[in-house]
């Protein structure tokens, strides 16, 4: 294994998790960043990171060197993957990209190499999934000639206080000497805020478990929005209460989208079944969190029916990206709640400021209103992403978008406070 204190780094894949670790890593060591995408790499070369994370200003003075041309790979002591890890229509891990991540790196891997997986994945996919694949590759063997190891990413995109540097990063590999070499590597960008997880499997697990019992947890709320809802309360007053508890834990309701908290209990899920443990709980969660749309849309409908809007409405949808203030559009559920409206013969339109137009086209077959100037007469704007720019929105800002008799409803709970003229009907969870 490297004895090099100061290693030459690549990191392939460079999206929302390769990207910022890239630039970090870059400010300490020599990193090159290869991606397949050419046009992504072309985009950063001219400074532009169109996922938002980091600043033009920043990509300027970087000494990362950004590649699409695999060649470059050769002669790097460390290579960390963070490749996508999707899943499949019938919610099974797809461990493509990592496949063919592995069989590109296995062409280009030395002796005495380490080879990092930050991918999120199931227990045992870096050993004995990735690990053959690199060693067929490079006709090399893995613990001997080169080493794995595995270190769960744990950022959050749009999040500006939990960044790479500030938050404690997990590091574990093929032996205890690999694991403390990446602990000093990665120690490096966040003043040695690292903790050696026993072994790879446990790491992986750590992280597929984080990101399972928040959805777990979800559910739970979203579970509860409903029967509180057939009880005429919102779950958010039921919550404002109950949080006041010194020991009651804090979650929101809501559609769970993206391709991490959605995804990853599909991976441990698969996992268990190849141990032959059918795991209720994980798939109950992501039951009860994938019927949120059609209860929104349900829920939707009925309060437009109270106020005497039948069939047709017309609606305005704020926000289509799964999460607030990132530009990203994977795995969105507000789509369930769009083609959901759609089913019952209303008509939507669609805004969000923060997303891609030709994206939404290309990926959702979404038309994206350029910007709210202009549009109005709706019978419901329904507040979908919690974007900063809505939560500024007053009651002006409704009036001239709605007809003078509507429907806000506001699955975030971002306009609670907002005093509706008496002929607007207001709805949240
Ligand atoms: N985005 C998050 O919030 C987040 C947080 C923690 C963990 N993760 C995990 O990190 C991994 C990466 O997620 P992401 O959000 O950065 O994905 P992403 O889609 O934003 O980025 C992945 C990048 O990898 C590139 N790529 C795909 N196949 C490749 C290959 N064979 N060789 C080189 N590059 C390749 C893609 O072009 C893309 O630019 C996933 O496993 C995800 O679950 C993501």
């Amino acid at each position: 294994m490297p004895s090099n204190t100061h290693p030459k780094i690549a990191v392939i894949g460079l999206g929302y998790v390769g990207l910022p670790l890239a630039i970090a890593l870059a400010r300490h060591f020599p990193v090159t960043g290869f991606d397949i995408n050419v046009e992504r790499i072309a985009e950063l070369k001219d400074g532009v990171d169109r996922t938002r994370e980091i600043e033009a200003s920043v990509l300027k003075e970087t000494t990362l060197k950004p590649t699409a041309n695999a060649a470059e790979l050769l002669q790097h002591d460390i290579y960390i993957v963070t490749v996508p890890t999707p899943v499949t229509e019938e919610n099974l891990p797809d461990l493509n990209p990592l496949r063919k991540a592995s069989e590109t790196l296995g062409k280009y891997l030395s002796k005495n190499t380490i080879v990092v997986f930050e991918s999120t994945v199931y227990p045992g996919v870096t050993e004995d999934f990735c690990g053959p694949i690199l060693e067929q590759a490079s006709g090399l063997k893995a613990g001997r000639d080169f080493y794995l190891g595995y270190s769960p990413e744990r950022i959050n995109p749009g999040d500006k206080k939990h960044t790479i540097d500030r938050i404690t990063k997990v590091v574990s590999g093929q032996t205890p000497e690999v694991a403390e070499l990446l602990k000093q590597v990665y120690g490096s960008i966040n003043d040695g805020n690292v903790f050696v997880a026993a072994n790879i499997k446990t790491a992986e697990a750590a992280k597929v478990i984080e990101n399972a019992q928040r959805d777990i947890n979800i559910a739970f709320i979203n579970e509860i929005a409903t029967i509180v809802g057939k009880l005429g309360l919102s779950i958010f007053d039921v919550l404002d209460a109950a949080n006041t508890k010194w020991n009651f834990l804090q979650f929101q309701p809501g559609l769970v989208g993206g391709h991490c908290i959605g995804v990853d209990p599909y991976y441990l899920a698969h996992c268990a079944r190849k141990l032959d443990h059918e795991p209720e709980v994980i798939l109950a969660g992501r039951r009860t969190n994938e019927g949120m749309g059609s209860f929104i849309v349900a829920s939707i409908h009925d309060n437009l029916q109270k106020i005497g809007v039948k069939n047709n409405a017309r609606i305005l949808i704020l926000g289509l990206t799964f999460k607030e203030d990132i530009p990203d559009l994977r795995n969105t559920k507000v789509v369930d709640v769009i083609s959901g409206l759609k089913k019952l013969g209303h008509s939507v339109d669609i805004h969000d400021p923060m997303a891609d137009p030709k994206e939404a086209v290309e990926h959702l077959n979404l038309e994206l209103l350029n910007n709210l100037q202009g549009v109005g007469d709706y019978d419901c704007v329904v507040g979908a992403v919690a974007h900063r720019s809505y939560l500024d929105f007053k009651g002006t800002d409704f009036q001239k978008l709605l007809r003078p008799k509507a429907l806000v409803a506001d699955i975030k709970n971002i306009w609670k406070k907002i005093e509706f003229p008496a002929e607007i009907s207001y709805w949240t969870l």
